[in-house]
């Protein structure tokens, strides 16, 4: 109960099949990271972000919260992004959500929870955001769907219009914001065609990806 062997009997096992493959692995790790691409995902158990791009430790960071919410005023995710773009100096910010979302399923229901509830406010206000085209939809499957993708495009904008991006796409630094969608059911990523690669692309992106 305390100390939750069977982790710490995988952990081993995985430390050591990554130094079969390679014996200096963690000890280059140690010296730093150079991490390419930032990942802002879903905190959902069946998202992992490294695992769905095959990616090693090292080699992506990330920021994770139920339903992928970029919201201006969060300092926890305001803060790794900052870190990533500015002293890491990642090339590509990816939201990525996913279909299936609890946290945009609550929204739509208008679940209650608890806490989380005014989290997912941001979720509610993306849906009221869209309504019109959401409602035109057939059916509730259909609807939860384009309500995760939407979701993602909005979380884009905001991600394009901290501070933070902004003044990088002022210095010139080379930096794209991508917006993708995971389908639990079949383990692939889907592009949501929104990548910003600078301050002019933002609402040509935007509108493309709404209108879908
Ligand atoms: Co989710």
């Amino acid at each position: 109960m305390r100390l939750l062997k069977q982790l710490f009997d995988s952990n081993r096992a995985w430390a050591a099949e990554i130094l079969g493959r390679d014996p200096e692995f963690f000890s280059k790790l140690t010296r730093q990271q150079s991490p390419q691409y930032l990942w802002i995902g879903c905190a959902d158990s069946r998202v992992p972000a490294n695992e769905i791009v095959n990616l090693l430790p090292g080699e992506l960071f990330v920021h994770r919260n139920v339903a992928n919410v970029v919201v201006h005023s969060d300092l926890n995710c305001l803060s790794v992004l900052q870190y990533a773009v500015d002293v890491l100096k990642v090339r590509h910010v990816i939201v990525c959500g996913h279909y299936g979302c609890g946290g945009v399923q609550a929204a739509m229901r208008d679940s209650r929870y608890g806490l989380i509830d005014n989290w997912l406010r941001h979720v509610q206000d993306v849906m009221q955001e869209h309504q019109k085209q959401i409602a035109s939809l057939d059916g509730e499957t259909k609807r939860f769907d384009r309500l995760c993708e939407l979701n993602v495009i909005e979380q884009v904008l905001n991600v394009c219009r901290t501070t933070i991006v902004q003044d990088a796409w002022a210095r010139g630094a080379p930096l794209a914001v991508h917006g993708w969608i995971y389908a639990i059911s079949d383990g692939l990523l889907r592009d949501l065609s929104v990548c910003v690669t600078g301050p002019g692309e933002i609402a040509a992106a935007y509108e493309r990806a709404v209108k879908g």
